[in-house]
């Protein structure tokens, strides 16, 4: 069972993914951590975001340590992943992982939860269920405040509104996997819910699905 959730930064597609896979004991992979671990390696080695073949050999020789490193959701590392994310090379060096762990999830589990931008649409177009999570630019842009305020980041909210616009306009408008809901997909739009809404409303229709 492969569950696909995609959706722009700050929709709380992140927090759903989680939940879900830990509901139904299914394997969970934030495939923006892929995006943001090359960003990161980009950005520690002093490559330019513009480089496409640069970027492309970090992404192929990303290793699940670099997953795990501190700093990979601080905002200039989120507007980095945006940028490398869109260079072909560095896509489909990231796409076999994806595909992997969504055909034979780690740990014997028995399905697989997949959050991003391009799940339903590229990496796993067969998945069994779709969700495009959004909400409104403003309420994104609030949630993400908050989050790097708690964080300890100086940040004041326009700032944050300008580059989560931004990050909509590059992601969306990218030629290659761009953010879009798959047609096959149910869009659960957030910004007037909480996350244990939306889970609510999520666990209904995989319910139905498994039905
Ligand atoms: O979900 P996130 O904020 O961690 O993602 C960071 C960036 O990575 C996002 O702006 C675009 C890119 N990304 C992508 O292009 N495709 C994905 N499946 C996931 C993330």
């Amino acid at each position: 069972m492969i569950i696909a959730i995609d959706g722009p930064a700050a929709a709380g597609k992140g927090t759903l993914a989680r939940r879900v896979a830990e509901a139904l004991g299914y394997a969970y992979l934030d495939t923006g951590s892929l995006y943001r671990a090359t960003a990161k390696k980009v950005l520690d080695q002093e490559i330019d975001p513009d480089d496409e073949q640069g970027c492309t050999v970090v992404a192929l020789n990303l290793t699940p340590a670099d997953l795990t490193v501190a700093g990979l959701r601080s905002e200039e590392v989120g507007q980095a992943a945006s940028k490398v994310s869109a260079i072909p090379g560095v896509r489909s060096a990231l796409l076999r992982f994806q595909r992997d762990f969504a055909a034979n999830p780690p740990d014997g589990k028995t399905g697989a939860v997949l959050d991003g931008r391009d799940i339903g649409t590229v990496v796993c177009p067969d998945a069994d269920i779709k969700f495009f999570v959004t909400a409104s630019t403003e309420v994104r842009a609030e949630r993400r405040f908050k989050e790097l305020r708690e964080a300890g980041e100086d940040v004041i909210y326009a700032r944050v509104l300008e580059e989560m616009r931004e990050r909509d306009e590059r992601d969306t408008n990218r030629a290659v996997a761009p953010l879009k809901p798959a047609e096959d997909a149910t869009v659960i739009d957030t910004s007037g819910l909480d996350a244990d809404q939306v889970f609510e409303q999520a666990r209904d229709i995989v319910a139905a699905k498994q039905a």
